[in-house]
């Protein structure tokens, strides 16, 4: 008969304790134990598809690893490949976060219809055999072997494994998933530590890569204990504006690659559509100057991104005056107008202003600070920054330009689309290739200023 216990578990970082503790000996949150109850017997998951593999139990050389055997498999879809750092390592896990109808299920379902004659096995304990049915035919399909399962036992998944023995296998998603040896609810602290305990063992045995959907709290971090993000291989945060079409993937942690990389895609009535030359997209297409425009050179992971920034400044009408940005940092925004009212002696104190990054995407690299500041001025002179203009340079507290990161990877993709002229600081090192674009080097905030608008 089994034994009921029950334990009481950190939500933050999963430790688990016999009895409830305030402030979590582990992580330091405080609040954060909640009481799940647990079997103690274990009925082993595994034993449902363990190979009779004997296992390795003697250390072995470094020198003596054999490297050959880490094939990684090919996979169609171009952005998800580089993310990963170059295809699918066999026995990897993959956790995918996001918001909710960001297109998780719809990233993943994609890669499971064009994974090339392969048999893949797509789990949802979401959506019924229907929905996932009705997704599908948006979905141009290659002609793979996909097999469909809607369960959330994991005993279940384990033997459906076994017979199936498919070459991937993606759950929709982990927080929906129970094993029958947990009595707290699907989602639970303990049933996310189990189900993917058992998931990642079923990888590292059989060499079957796994991806894991996984929800994300209010906060934007992976629900469910911390620990999950450093069982797993990889995670990638898929992420962008819902009203807009943009989608981008990151990784966030990657064991077979850099996390620099990031996947560009458009939402389309067909599913997501590759991205392969995002600056062309970003910047929208316009036919006369207007003012508060501008364009930067920016980097996201080892891309370069043209970014159009348009910003609105108009006298304030109620007491304190308005600060609004989307896909740009607030409070970089407040140090922006900070500098030029000080530096500039232009009265922003007065001002509302509005700033939006065009295309919906959250821009993080201080490099387009310059063309942000030159947007906002544009706006409030109602003066027109011409359209060949494009920006590179973090702006400092004392209205310095600075430098920025491969500042010649930048200035080649201005040049590739067309710009006349780039405004950047002058301590950059600039190599000594000939440009064919016109490069000013400016030192200081006022100087950009005298330059642009006299
Ligand atoms: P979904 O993949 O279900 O998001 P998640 O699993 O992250 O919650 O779908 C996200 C949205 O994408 C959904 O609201 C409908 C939309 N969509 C399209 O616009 N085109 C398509 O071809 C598909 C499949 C979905
Ligand atoms: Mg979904």
């Amino acid at each position: 008969m089994a034994k009921n216990t029950s334990s009481f578990f950190c939500k933050s970082c999963g430790a688990s304790a016999a009895k409830w503790v305030g402030k979590c000996p582990a992580c330091g949150e405080w609040n954060t134990y909640v009481e799940e109850v647990v079997h103690k017997e274990k009925i082993a998951f595994k034993s449902s598809w363990k190979s009779e593999n004997q296992q390795h139990i003697v250390p072995v050389q470094l020198k003596e690893v054999n490297q050959t055997n880490e094939q990684r498999l090919v996979i169609e879809d171009q952005e998800l490949s580089r993310v990963l750092g170059g295809g699918l390592v066999p026995g990897s896990v993959i956790l995918v976060g996001g918001e909710p109808g960001i297109g998780k299920s719809t990233l993943l379902l994609q890669l499971a219809l064009r994974f090339h004659n392969k048999k893949v096995l797509y789990v949802s304990g979401e959506e019924s055999e229907t929905q996932i049915k009705m997704r599908a035919d948006r979905i141009t399909n290659s002609g793979s072997d996909c097999y469909l399962f809607t369960e959330t036992s994991t005993q279940k998944i384990g033997k459906a494994l076994q017979q199936l023995q498919p070459d991937l296998l993606i759950v929709d998603s982990i927080q929906t998933l129970q094993s029958e040896l947990i009595d707290s609810g699907p989602g639970s602290i303990s049933q996310i530590k189990e189900t993917a305990g058992d998931l990642i063992r079923f990888a590292k045995e059989t060499g079957t890569p796994v991806f894991l959907i996984g929800h994300i709290t209010k906060d934007g971090s992976i629900a469910g204990p911390k620990l999950l993000e450093h069982m797993v291989d990889t995670v990638l945060q898929f992420e962008g504006d819902r009203h807009h079409v943009y989608r981008i993937l990151r990784s966030i942690k990657n064991r077979f690659g850099s996390t620099n990389e990031i996947g560009i895609y458009e939402m389309q009535m067909g599913g997501l559509r590759e991205v392969s030359n995002p600056s062309e997209i970003l910047i929208t297409q316009r036919d006369e100057n207007l003012s508060g425009i501008s364009v930067s050179a920016s980097l996201e992971g080892m891309r370069s991104l043209l970014i159009e920034t348009q910003a609105l400044v108009s006298a304030a009408v109620y007491g304190t005056p308005q600060r609004n940005s989307n896909g740009y940092d607030s409070k970089r925004l407040n140090m922006l107008l900070a500098v030029l009212e000080k530096k500039c002696g232009l009265r922003m104190g007065m001002q509302d202003v509005f700033v939006n990054i065009a295309g919906g995407i959250r821009v993080e690299d201080p490099a387009i600070d310059l063309g942000v500041v030159a947007a906002i001025v544009s706006s409030y002179e109602n003066q027109l920054v011409d359209q060949q203009i494009c920006f590179i340079g973090e702006v400092g507290l004392s209205g310095e330009i600075r430098a920025v990161n491969r500042i010649e990877q930048r200035i080649g993709e201005a040049e590739k689309l067309g710009f006349k002229t780039v405004y950047l600081s002058k301590f950059n090192k600039l190599p000594k290739t000939n440009f064919s674009i016109n490069v000013v080097e400016v030192g200081k905030i006022e100087e950009l200023l005298s330059y642009l608008f006299g």
